[in-house]
């Protein structure tokens, strides 16, 4: 059997962070792809040679040529500009909107059959790309939010109740960005809603802390956004694929009548498993929840609309 392969496009702090968790987790080979002559083989060999001290035994590998990436498995799209000084969200949109849609029509020229998980921002319309550019079905093109926004929540959550992360558990829905959508009842200590153990005071300076969490990461770093968690996030979604594992994990996902919802992206929870999502899972919202999910679709369904009037 050819062993598991995932392409990691983009060797910056995400990609090459993802490369590091994927192979020490030992289930895929990794190509990391780059656009720079030397970044993508230099840090691949630099980690591969971690390999004897962590006892890793898959390889990782470094290439400018998306031939090296052919069958793969799984592609994750980590390039993108990173939005500098003077530069409007939609400067950034166009941009991006070029290098995801290119890239991601070289991902599916040489792995077909591979599912596609986008990482880039913004990331909702940059799914949105990904979909239209790949010709893939809706169900093969996801994009990471909930499970890096979800992760955030369930950290201040931990450190406000001095409990164990693990006892946590997040479902953040809606746009990756500043009309993210947090519905309280669903993150849970110990299966209790924090409805039920923290004021509305607390739960709201949570909640912000959660939406602004990678602008606090930016504010801390200055130069560079955050990598760590996003890696690990991506990663998850990717494991998840590969090993079939039909874990609920909110993702951007292309919708089709799905909360009411079409010809938009927005996270909500959806079944990962083998050949990317299962089933869109319905959360079971409220009306008044169903509007703000809406309007959060709303948000993302400007920037798509200006990515057509752009052509
Ligand atoms: C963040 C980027 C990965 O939230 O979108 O840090």
């Amino acid at each position: 059997m050819k062993p598991v392969k995932i392409t990691v496009v983009g060797a910056g702090n995400v990609g090459a962070s993802l490369g590091q968790r994927l192979i020490e987790k030992n289930f895929a080979d990794v190509v990391l792809l780059d656009i720079v002559e030397g970044l993508p083989q230099g840090k691949a060999l630099d980690i591969l040679e971690s390999g004897p001290v962590l006892g890793f035994t898959h390889r990782i590998t470094g290439s400018n040529s998306y031939a090296d990436t052919a069958g793969s498995d799984v592609a994750v799209i980590t390039s993108g500009a990173a939005r500098k000084p003077g530069m409007s969200r939609e400067d950034l949109l166009k941009i991006n909107t070029g290098i995801v849609s290119s890239v991601t029509k070289e991902i599916a020229r040489y792995s077909p059959d591979a599912v596609i998980i986008v990482v880039a921002n913004p990331v909702d319309a940059m799914t949105w790309v990904a979909c239209q550019a790949s010709g893939f079905p809706r169900s093969r093109v996801m994009g990471l939010s909930g499970a890096l926004d979800g992760a955030r929540l369930a950290t201040f959550i931990a450190l406000e109740a001095n409990v164990p992360v693990t006892d946590v558990n997040c479902w953040v829905m809606g746009e990756h960005g500043s009309s993210m959508v947090v519905f309280p009842r669903f993150a849970t200590i110990k299966g209790k809603p924090i409805t039920e153990i923290f004021s509305k005071e607390v739960i709201d300076r949570l909640v912000q802390r959660a939406v602004n969490g990678g602008a606090e990461i930016v504010g801390l770093l200055k130069t560079s956004s955050a990598f760590y968690a996003p890696s690990a996030a991506a990663g998850r979604m990717a494991e998840a694929v590969i090993r079939d594992s039909s874990e609920v994990i909110p993702c951007a996902a292309c919708l089709d009548g799905e909360y009411g919802l079409t010809g938009t992206v927005i996270g909500v929870p959806v079944k990962l498993g083998k050949g990317g999502i299962q089933q869109i899972v319905d959360a079971g919202l409220t009306a008044g929840e169903s509007a703000v999910l809406s309007a959060s679709a709303a948000a993302v369904r400007k920037q798509i609309d200006s990515i057509e009037l752009q052509g």
